[in-house]
């Protein structure tokens, strides 16, 4: 390794800032916590991982099917408990069943000022809404984390489309992510996430928009999964 002086290693470091700044795709490492590490926790985890942020899964129980499973299949994650894995984390996400969400908040801690990425669904019997359609499952989820700054997003698709958001053949046009939060700083730093991860960023408003895309991931699996259109496809945003 080479060594510089202060003042030349502050110089490359703030052109490297400004480099990143300018470059639309430019990584800027984050320290992102995973609560909940199945289908979609290590399909978007696995892709982070790949892009250079620091991973860690909030782990309940280290040796768990769904760790062991995501470690070998992205070595570089790290493990640690719910408490120590979102402590320095600036993100977390949030991707377990619905009904569990409440306790693997409590066990991860204090959130505060935390940005919570909300990828769960509220799901009841007969693909209905959890919550009988008149309260999102992200507003219940700010409700268990008043202090923490909840986005909803990565819910609208099946996790393949995380594991894989590529559709080639669109030229520019990139697969639409719609999100929702009432934080405008902490849906900037999800939205470019999204740009790293191949998507595009449609910020549909503020959390209480949540309700209309649980209704949109219903449409995708009725579509998707139950009438047999298959995983492969996502919408996209067409504007003039
Ligand atoms: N599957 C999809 O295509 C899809 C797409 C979009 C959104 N979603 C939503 O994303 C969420 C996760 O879905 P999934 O399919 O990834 O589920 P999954 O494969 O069953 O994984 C659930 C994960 O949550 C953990 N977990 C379960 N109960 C927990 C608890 N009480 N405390 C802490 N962690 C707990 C599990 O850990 P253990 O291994 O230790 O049990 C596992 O890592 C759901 O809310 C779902 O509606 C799913």
């Amino acid at each position: 390794m080479i060594s510089l002086g202060r003042s030349k290693q502050f110089a490359i470091n703030s052109r490297c800032l400004r480099h990143a700044a300018r470059t639309q795709f430019a990584v800027i490492r984050m320290k992102v916590a995973f609560i909940g590490i199945g289908q979609v926790g290590s399909a978007l985890a696995g892709q982070l991982v790949k892009l250079g942020h620091t991973v860690t899964i909030a782990a309940r129980n280290p040796n768990s099917d769904t760790v062991k499973t995501a470690i070998a299949k992205y070595p570089d994650l790290k493990v640690a408990s719910p408490p120590a894995a979102v402590v320095d984390a600036e993100v977390i996400f949030l991707a377990t069943p619905f009904a569990a969400n409440q306790s693997a908040l409590e066990a991860a801690g204090d959130l505060a000022g935390k940005i919570l990425v909300d990828c769960t669904n509220p799901i009841a019997a007969n693909l209905t809404h959890g919550l009988n359609n008149e309260r999102s499952g992200s507003e219940l989820v700010q409700s268990f984390v008043p202090a923490a700054k909840v986005v909803k997003a990565f819910t609208i698709y099946g996790f393949e489309n995380f594991a894989d958001s590529s559709y080639p053949g669109y030229g520019n046009l990139k697969p639409a992510m719609l999100i929702a939060g009432d934080d405008a700083a902490a849906k900037k730093v999800v939205s470019k996430l999204c740009e790293e991860l191949g998507w595009e960023p449609v910020d549909t408003g503020n959390l209480s928009m949540s309700l209309h895309l649980e209704h949109m991931t219903l449409l995708w699996i009725k579509m998707a999964r139950v009438q047999g259109l298959g995983a492969g496809f996502v919408w996209a945003m067409l504007r003039r």
